[in-house]
């Protein structure tokens, strides 16, 4: 059906749910539905919701939370919950949120058009969470959905395997599917002919790509991705150490398109602790595939994920994880307060660890990478990097005061993701374009257009 309004999107989580949501608009758009930025006028409101940690759980709570007031004044507005904490909380999602109209799971999206058909014809309060395949493919196509876009996200899989002890994600995402390869080129090369020039390839375990279904390996989609014209750069999140393979290394040496980049989540440095999250790899083990990529792709800037506070973490096995920092070097983390979630094991491990023990292992370890990070950023002085301009930037630089008035600040990023301020009066959103860095701060660079 076709109806007309206003429709409020809003994404907690990762960038699956980006993906998501933007799927989740173009659906509303085919039924008539404007996306708006304007709460105040939504017809209907939809809460992307991730439950990864209590936090995010929370937040989505909050948010749809105040739709209780408003509803009341607004009696045709309708709610959702999508996503992550959806597809956990099922039916239940009505007893805390009771003007909530549709509880709609990861992989019901599919369903999401005969749902609003449904509840517009007077049905009250649907829940779908049931599981699906792939859902992707039918689904609009989003490549023309947002203008002016240079980067995009492309989930080529879904679900995980590995069950973390920690993690939500294979309660919540399902079990691991793939994509077919020629979904996902078609869906690519869609979006270069729209003026995209970066994808980021996303997946809960990118690099097991298309292992289960004996399809190409993720090595050989990246060469395929590489072939697309109009695409300058490729990125993927996020890879689990244990599957990265030697290919892999090679692939990101060997394909000019592919970042110089990768965000490999090590979790702890701790080998106890390792194998309490049944994370399937040694510290050793991680160290030795850092090495080969390393000797392979010297220049190769890294990230990963980090999680203090984890069931019976001792100080001897935080300390580890801060050696690891040490040892390794990245060039940025995100760490996290290890946070209980009921569906998952570690839950019900003994020895949990102190809210203020964790805020304080927390603190630690961010001081520490903030060396790290700004060693890393000022080793990029004097270098001449490739920048991909995403556009104007808010914040001013100091340095910017001393630039002619003509000049615009702009914002891009360089093969290894960071972020890069530079003025310049001619640039085009979306070239490539060689800046001289001058300057380093803790969370991005500055710099000059090369000859300017
Ligand atoms: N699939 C990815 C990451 C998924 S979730 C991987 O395997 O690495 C993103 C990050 O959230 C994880 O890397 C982990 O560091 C963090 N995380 C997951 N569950 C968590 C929990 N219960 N408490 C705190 N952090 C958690
Ligand atoms: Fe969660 Fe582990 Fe799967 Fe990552 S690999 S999504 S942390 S279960
Ligand atoms: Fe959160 Fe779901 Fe992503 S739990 S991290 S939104 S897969």
């Amino acid at each position: 059906m076709k109806y007309s309004g206003y429709a409020y999107i809003k994404t907690i989580g990762c960038q699956m749910n980006v993906y998501d949501s933007e799927k989740l608009a173009a659906i509303l758009n085919s039924y008539g539905y404007e996306k708006t930025i304007d709460m105040d006028k939504a017809d209907i409101v939809v809460c992307n919701t991730c439950s990864i940690r209590h936090k995010a759980e929370e937040k989505a709570f909050s948010f749809l939370g105040r739709f209780a007031k408003i509803k009341k004044k607004k009696p045709h507005l309708i709610t959702v919950m999508a996503g992550c904490v959806a597809q956990q909380e099922g039916e239940k999602a009505f007893a805390r949120v009771p003007h909530l109209d549709i509880v709609l799971g990861t992989q019901a999206f599919s369903r999401f058009g005969p749902i609003i058909d449904a509840i517009k014809s007077g049905k009250k309060k649907i829940v779908d969470i049931k599981n699906s395949a792939m859902i992707y493919e039918a689904l609009p196509d989003t490549s023309c959905f947002e203008e002016n876009k240079i980067s995009k996200f492309v989930t080529i899989m879904q679900g995980c395997d590995n069950f973390c002890t920690y993690c939500v994600v294979p309660h919540v995402r399902g079990r691991e599917r793939s994509r077919l390869p020629a979904a996902i080129i078609e869906e690519i090369t869609l979006l270069a002919a729209a003026g995209v020039k970066e994808v980021t390839l996303l997946g809960q375990n990118v690099n097991s790509y298309g292992q289960k279904e004996a399809q190409i390996s993720f090595p050989k989609l990246l060469a395929a991705v590489n072939d697309i014209a109009g695409i300058h750069r490729i990125r993927f999140a996020t890879s689990h150490p244990k599957d990265l393979s030697s290919d892999l290394i090679y692939a990101i040496r060997d394909l000019d398109k592919v970042c110089s980049h990768l965000h490999l989540p090590v979790q702890s440095g701790s080998n106890k602790i390792l194998k309490k999250m049944n994370r399937g790899y040694t510290r050793e083990k991680y160290i030795d595939r850092i090495l080969k990529l390393r000797k392979e792709c010297p220049d190769i800037a890294l990230s990963t994920d980090i999680i203090v506070g984890f069931p019976s973490e001792t100080w001897e096995d935080f300390k580890d994880t801060m050696n690891l920092l040490r040892e390794i070097e990245f060039d940025s983390i995100f760490a996290f307060a290890y946070s209980d979630r009921s569906s998952a094991p570690a839950a019900r491990f003994s020895d949990q660890i102190d809210e203020d023990e964790k805020k304080e292992r927390l603190n630690n370890l961010l001081e520490l990478q903030e060396y790290y990070t700004g060693k890393k950023n000022k080793q990029q002085i004097g270098k001449i990097l490739d920048v991909l301009v995403e556009g104007k930037s808010g914040k001013l630089r100091d340095g910017f005061d001393h630039v002619q008035k003509s000049m615009e600040q702009m914002v891009g990023r360089t093969q290894s993701n960071k972020i890069v301020h530079f003025p310049s009066k001619d640039v085009i959103i979306g070239d490539i374009i060689k800046i001289r860095i001058e300057n380093a701060y803790p969370h991005s660079l500055w710099g000059h257009p090369q000859g300017a």
